[in-house]
């Protein structure tokens, strides 16, 4: 007898005859490697909500129109397939008008009529299907589930949960494999149905027909069970939401179950069971793309080393925290406190306690929250502590094996919740995940850090494969990660490299003019260029001659700036100080710049300094956010900004002074790539305004568009800016919105030059010296900032050597790259330090009395 083989395909795989041959062509490819395959399949898309939503019509008796909608669409299907529908469905469509008929009547539905008419939906579309194979010539044998699969009776169950959310025996049956091994070709069943001890129709609950698939195949202690969808695999994260999630290519059965459980929704969670139970390998496959290779979920590898494989987020959780001072002394609080939930039917999803505080979460999934539920629990909670109900809240998790041994590599990605606040921390006692609750609206955010963080550096190897974006196809890889110019252009960087003195700085006039368009294109009224990031004069006057404005933070830059373009009206620059002396705001306003005020001081000190000027306001609004902490420019422990709390005061002291304020800024920090973030200050910074200061007419945004450091980080999505800025324009059209960027439009188009020095090999430590050090370029020692490394002399050579890249500096931090990988590289080899433009010679020095770079244009072609 050939080993069997379970294909399950969901509703988007068996809505069209294109889906269907696919389905042929699996089917025959499993007997073709000699397999007996066993096909389960959902209801059409969107049937199950339609049969559901004809129960409630027919309540009301107005059932006709979706009674119709359902057959016009089964009808559209069997017309493609070339298969007759009123000889193949009419007795379903004849049972669903007399079933609808009867609700209609007696204006109720009992669970146990709603099963036998929701399973309608997959008897339909498995008699449509097993019909058209037939017809392409295709052996296939249509088979009713409910004579595979019998519920177990649970005690104590409800009528709903009986007939609607049913669970069945999952041990091998030898009867049932001979019986279906009787049956000739491929068979074709149900997903989602099965019967009961009494011979009634029971369904199996949401995501039924994977959990059918699962009981199928462990009752046909089947070799495989594939699960047919329209993703191709599990992936590091939400792939919608991060375009750099990676497919996971193995997953360990209690990873999977994991991470379904904590918001994929690529596998139903209860599916996994079985097939771990019997040790039967699960394969997650595309049906639009059946070529890819899917994801394989099967026993751990035991190499015992800990991997997080997964950030994933699941919304709508509502906590409930709970405060008792006495609580330890209270014999049985808890109890008392857990019964209260227990008596509203509330299912508590984890719980943190403290000695003077429980908290739990609650998941919609499991209860039917709404507002009246939740005052009712409150109240009663009242009699054992004082109750409050936060949310609505997202548990992010991580997910992976062995979490807990790896909890110091986690925490440069921890530091994203420095901002945040957590309400709920659980790990679980599996090891399994590590979850952390927050407000809802963090959430997406947040994933998208934690993903970069944990997973901007990972290769494809045997558990993560290509990233989903890379799966989309050429043209979205295209546009998502442009090839780098200084790759097309190395020849000529060698040649500068090699004909005057290295470490040098090379800027590329093409790039920068590229992102100028970028900013261009954007719905702001003006961009000042943040001169601090890099102010080399033939970039300047680029920016210059394109009309963009220079934001200033000394009399040094304003005074640069003055020089290069001694007609250049101060209303085009920005001068934003911090903790500096009275003289430097006399400077700005000597030079006609806009001057930005970021604390109450200078005005309640120096009022004679303001009185009659116009100016900006810079406000805190509570949350920076940036590639480091040192970048981050809000909250209470960044020096930056006024806070909201001392706005009103400042607004009064403005009047009493005679100062106008016309604008107001705030800068939260650099390198962000969260295409929301803008909008958020402009909003925040528009009710500041419309509350406080009615002169206001500009909202300065500040810089901070992140750029993509390292391969497979999420870049910004500039467009997504755009279109967010929109909105902000059309909901508050009487602002205009400045933007003061630096390294966006600087950062890519610039490259740091340097030569290859010495090598060196250390037991199995490589290290590869070259001219530039620290001095040269201090971002990677300050901020651990990633610098891409090309070795330009050998630029497509295989990459066999891993080694530090470091610098002349008497420094151990003087490292450009750790555990790069290079081709094997020679004394004098030219090497390239990527995206080094903004914050690169801006902020080099003469340390150990070597000098700073130099700089060179590359004119365009
Ligand atoms: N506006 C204000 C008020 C700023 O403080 C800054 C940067 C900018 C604009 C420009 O930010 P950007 O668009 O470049 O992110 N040295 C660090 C960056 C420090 C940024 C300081 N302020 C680095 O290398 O990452």
């Amino acid at each position: 007898m050939s080993a069997w083989i379970v294909l399950k395909f969901g509703g988007t795989s068996v809505s069209t005859r294109e889906r269907w041959e696919t389905i042929a062509q699996v089917a025959r490819a499993r007997v073709a490697e000699g397999f007996r395959p066993l096909v389960v399949c959902s209801a059409l898309t969107t049937i199950s909500n339609q049969l559901e939503a004809l129960l409630h019509h027919a309540v009301d008796g107005d059932h006709e129109p979706i009674l119709a909608a359902i057959e016009e669409k089964h009808r559209s299907l069997a017309a493609d397939m070339g298969v007759d529908a009123d000889e193949l469905l009419g007795s379903h469509f004849a049972e669903l008008r007399r079933l609808a008929l009867g609700v209609s009547l007696i204006r109720d539905a009992s669970p146990k009529l709603k099963a036998r008419l929701m399973a309608t939906g997959e008897l339909m579309s498995t008699v449509l299907g097993a019909a058209f194979l037939r017809r392409i010539g295709v052996d296939a044998t249509w088979c009713d589930a409910r004579e595979m699969l019998q519920a177990v009776r649970e005690p104590n169950t409800n009528e709903g949960r009986r007939f609607l959310n049913a669970t069945c025996g999952a041990t091998p049956d030898p009867e049932l494999q001979a019986r279906l091994a009787a049956l000739p070709g491929i068979l074709v069943t149900q997903g989602f149905i099965a019967r009961d001890e009494e011979g009634e129709t029971v369904l199996l609950g949401r995501g039924g027909s994977d959990t059918s698939a699962a009981y199928l195949a462990a009752r046909l202690a089947a070799a495989r069970l594939e699960i047919w969808t329209d993703v191709p695999g599990m992936f590091t994260a939400n792939p919608r939401q991060v375009g750099s999630a990676r497919l996971l290519r193995h997953l360990g059965y209690e990873e999977a179950q994991e991470i379904a459980t904590t918001g994929a929704k690529v596998l139903h969670p209860r599916c996994i069971e079985p097939a771990r139970r019997h040790g039967i390998p699960l394969h997650v496959k595309c049906t639009t793309e059946p070529e890819l290779e899917g994801t394989v979920i099967s026993t751990e590898i035991a190499d015992g080393n800990g991997q997080v494989k997964a950030v994933s987020a699941r919304a709508g959780l509502t906590l409930v925290s709970m405060e008792s001072l006495g609580m330890w002394q209270q014999v049985g609080f808890l109890a008392d406190v857990f019964a209260t939930f227990q008596r509203h039917g509330l299912s508590i999803d984890s719980v943190a306690t403290s000695e003077s505080n429980v908290t739990v979460s609650l998941d919609p999934g499991a209860n039917g929250l709404d507002r009246a539920a939740l005052q009712a629990l409150t109240a009663d909670l009242s009699r054992h502590c004082t109750a409050k109900v936060i949310g609505p809240c997202a548990a992010v998790s991580l997910v992976g094996r062995n979490i807990r041994s790896i909890l110091h590599r986690l925490a440069p990605a921890l530091e994203v919740f420095e901002e945040q606040r957590i309400y709920l921390l659980t790990q679980a006692a599996s090891d399994l995940n590590l979850t952390f609750v927050m407000d809802e609206e963090q959430a997406e955010a947040l994933v998208a850090k934690l993903h970069a963080l944990l997973f901007g550096d990972v290769q494809p190897d045997g558990t993560f494969g290509p990233t989903w974006r890379e799966l989309q196809g050429p043209a979205e890889k295209r546009n998502a990660v442009p090839e780098s110019w200084w790759r097309r252009k190395a020849e000529k960087l060698v040649a500068l490299a090699n004909e005057g003195q290295t470490p040098l700085y090379v800027y590329d006039e093409e790039t920068l003019a590229e992102s100028v368009g970028h900013l261009h294109s954007l719905p702001v009224d003006r961009v000042f260029y943040a001169v601090k990031a890099n102010w080399n004069p033939e970039i300047l006057r680029r920016f210059e001659a394109e009309g963009i404005g220079f934001e200033c933070v000394s009399p040094g830059e304003i005074a640069h700036v003055k020089a290069l373009f001694p007609d250049l009206p101060g209303e085009r620059i920005l001068f934003t100080p911090n903790f500096a002396p009275a003289l430097d705001y006399v400077r700005g306003f000597e030079a006609g710049a806009w001057v930005t005020l970021d604390n109450l001081y200078p005005l309640q000190q120096w009022p004679a300094l303001f009185a009659g000027r116009s100016i900006f306001v810079r406000v805190d609004p509570g949350q920076g956010d940036g590639h480091h902490k040192h970048v981050k420019t809000a909250g209470n422990y960044s020096k930056f900004g006024v806070p909201v709390d001392e706005l009103p005061a400042l607004a009064e002291i403005a009047a009493k002074n005679g100062t106008k304020i016309v604008g107001l800024h705030a800068h939260v920090g650099s390198g962000i790539r969260t295409a929301e973030r803008w909008m958020q200050t402009a909003t925040f910074l528009a009710a500041q305004a419309d509350a406080l200061f009615p002169d206001v007419r500009i909202l300065d945004l500040g810089g901070g568009l992140g750029i993509v450091e390292k391969p497979g980080q999420e870049p910004l999505d500039i467009e997504a800016v755009g279109r967010n800025l929109a909105q902000v324009k059309a909901a508050h059209p009487r602002f205009e919105l400045w933007l003061e960027p630096g390294r966006y439009l600087v950062a890519r188009a610039g490259v740091l030059l340097a030569k290859v020095t010495q090598l060196k090999q250390k037991e199995d430590q490589a290290y590869v010296g070259i001219d530039a050090g620290m001095n040269a370029l201090i971002r990677p020692a300050l901020y651990g900032a990633f610098h891409e490394i090309a070795n330009l002399s050998r630029l497509g050579e295989a990459t066999t050597l891993r080694a530090d890249v470091v610098g002349p500096i008497c420094e151990t931090g003087d490292v450009l790259g750790h555990g790069r990988m290079l081709p094997p590289t020679q004394e004098g080899d030219v090497v390239l330090v990527a995206t080094a433009g903004a914050y690169g010679r801006a902020m080099s020095s003469e340390y150990n009395l070597r000098s700073p770079p130099a700089e060179r244009l590359l004119p365009r072609d």
